[in-house]
């Protein structure tokens, strides 16, 4: 019992509002963390001093003190505790500051639990990494995951630590990165984390449209704006308004565009297309883009002073490649999921086909792994995903031919198999995978978009 009691984690909150540490006490509890909370300064300073938490939560705006002051004067007592500063108004400068300063996190109100609850996470395992290097067999603090994203690899914390701290702040993000590395699934976290989580998150994909029709779509029209405009209608960017615009693909954004988008950014307001009034914006923008985008300012395709605008923070988004480590969890996650999906039993995963896995280096990422997961799930008997499961180049010709009865697949299935397959030889490049295969790039981004090979508006495997 004593025993016990001596390796559950200390946590001391600390914050003048009554049902603020109420409500953390109560949830941190139930977490399994010995958990304290106080209202008083003083008081909370005679517990920390007695025996230095391993996490401190602490309000920056206290009665008469100033959290991040008295978090310098604590800090040579209590060099080992993890302090997370928790404020009412978030800014960068703020948050870099605190952090300077010896804070570990700093968290704008109101964040939510799975936030905060992240944040402790981190700083457990930090504080247990830096305590005892002698003691390996110590477990390493069980989170592999952060809301709907998996990874345990050393860049994915790092992504996961800077969700949680620029979540809250309403700047702009870029997110760059390998197509199917997250980068979606990236923004949506950061929307879910931020105060707008309970306003709209609309996705655009800047490539989709014909230039002459982007306006349209991001503005909206008024009534008689063109033939055919019988009434007034609201653009996404309206339809947004209080919450997160998406720009997909940002760097397929045509260069008129472009000064449009940067204006808006700017001045906060917008015309709808044959429109005189100014509409009012209040959004926060994420873009994303698998391009190199210094690239594209050097040759004039995209705009610098509309960069330096949306990369307020950057996210750059690893390959798969890069942090195999983050291999077995994802396909566990995803073979789980399909499974229910196909109402199959939870599969074992064979060795050699892991093996196999974490030698192959995934060009289309994630969700190149999630496809051959799935495929894999959906050919798999007896409960175990073997070799023969896999696709041919990645089976390394070790594959038993499967016998023919079994082999009977549906065409919706052969044609999915058979897109991806040209999609990935492409380099998941559309305009060269519709030549390819002989279709219009809308007729593949329909089939992409229906096989969710390449999900655009929303993300089914998160919904689970
Ligand atoms: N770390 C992760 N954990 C769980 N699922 C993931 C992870 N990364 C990616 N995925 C899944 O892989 C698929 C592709 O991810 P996403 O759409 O976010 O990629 P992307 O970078 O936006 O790709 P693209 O550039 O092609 O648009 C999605 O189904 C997503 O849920
Ligand atoms: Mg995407």
């Amino acid at each position: 019992m004593e025993e016990n009691s001596n390796k559950q984690p200390q946590i001391v909150i600390l914050d003048d509002e009554v049902v603020t540490v109420r409500r953390l006490v109560h949830a941190l509890k139930r977490d399994g963390y010995h958990t304290e909370g106080f209202v008083d300064t003083a008081e909370a300073m005679g517990r920390i001093r007695q025996s230095p938490p391993d996490v401190l939560i602490m309000d920056v705006h206290l009665q008469g003190a100033d959290g991040v002051d008295l978090m310098q004067r604590l800090h040579p007592l209590i060099p080992d505790t993890a302090v997370i500063l928790i404020t009412g108004y978030a800014s960068i400068d703020n948050a870099v500051d605190a952090t300077k300063k010896g804070a570990f996190h700093y968290l704008a109100k109101p964040f939510r639990l799975e936030t905060l609850r992240a944040v402790i996470a981190e700083a457990l395992r930090h504080v247990t990494e830096s305590a005892s290097d002698d003691d390996a067999t110590k477990s390493k603090g069980k989170s592999d995951r952060f809301g709907d994203i998996i990874g345990a690899s050393p860049p994915m914390r790092a992504i996961f630590k800077t969700i949680a701290q620029v979540a809250p702040v309403d700047c702009n993000v870029l997110i760059s990165g390998e197509s199917g590395t997250g980068k979606e699934l990236v923004a949506r976290s950061l929307h879910q984390n931020s105060p707008r989580a309970n306003a709209p998150f609309v996705p655009f994909n800047c490539g989709a449209f014909a230039e002459d029709l982007v306006a349209n779509e991001l503005f909206g029209h008024e009534k008689g704006a063109f033939t055919g405009a019988e009434s007034t209608r609201w653009g996404l960017l309206e339809s947004a308004n209080g919450g997160t615009v998406f720009l997909d693909e940002v760097g397929e954004m045509p260069l008129s565009m472009q000064v449009k988008l940067l204006r808006v950014i700017q001045e906060r307001t917008f015309l709808r297309v044959g429109g005189v009034k100014p509409v009012g914006l209040d959004v926060r923008f994420i873009a994303a883009s698998n391009q190199d985008m210094e690239k594209m300012i050097a040759t004039n395709a995209f705009r610098q002073d509309l960069y330096f605008r949306l990369k307020v923070v950057m996210i750059d988004m690893p390959p798969l490649r890069k942090r195999q480590e983050d291999i077995p969890a994802l396909l566990v996650h995803f073979a789980d999921y399909f499974a229910k999906q196909f109402g199959k039993p939870q599969p074992k995963i064979a060795d050699e086909f892991l093996t196999a896995l974490m030698d192959y280096s995934f060009p289309g990422n994630v969700r190149e792994l999630q496809h051959i997961a799935e495929r894999a799930v959906a050919l798999s008997r007896a409960g175990i995903l073997r070799i023969a499961d896999l696709p041919p180049d990645l089976s390394l010709g070790d594959a038993k031919p499967v016998p023919a009865d079994e082999a009977v697949q549906p065409l919706k299935a052969l044609e999915k198999d058979h897109i991806y397959e040209v999609y990935r030889q492409s380099g998941f490049n559309q305009s060269e995978t519709a030549r390819m295969l002989g279709i219009s790039r809308t007729t593949l981004w329909r089939r992409l978009h229906e096989f969710d090979l390449m999900p655009p508006r929303k993300n089914r495997l998160n919904k689970s």
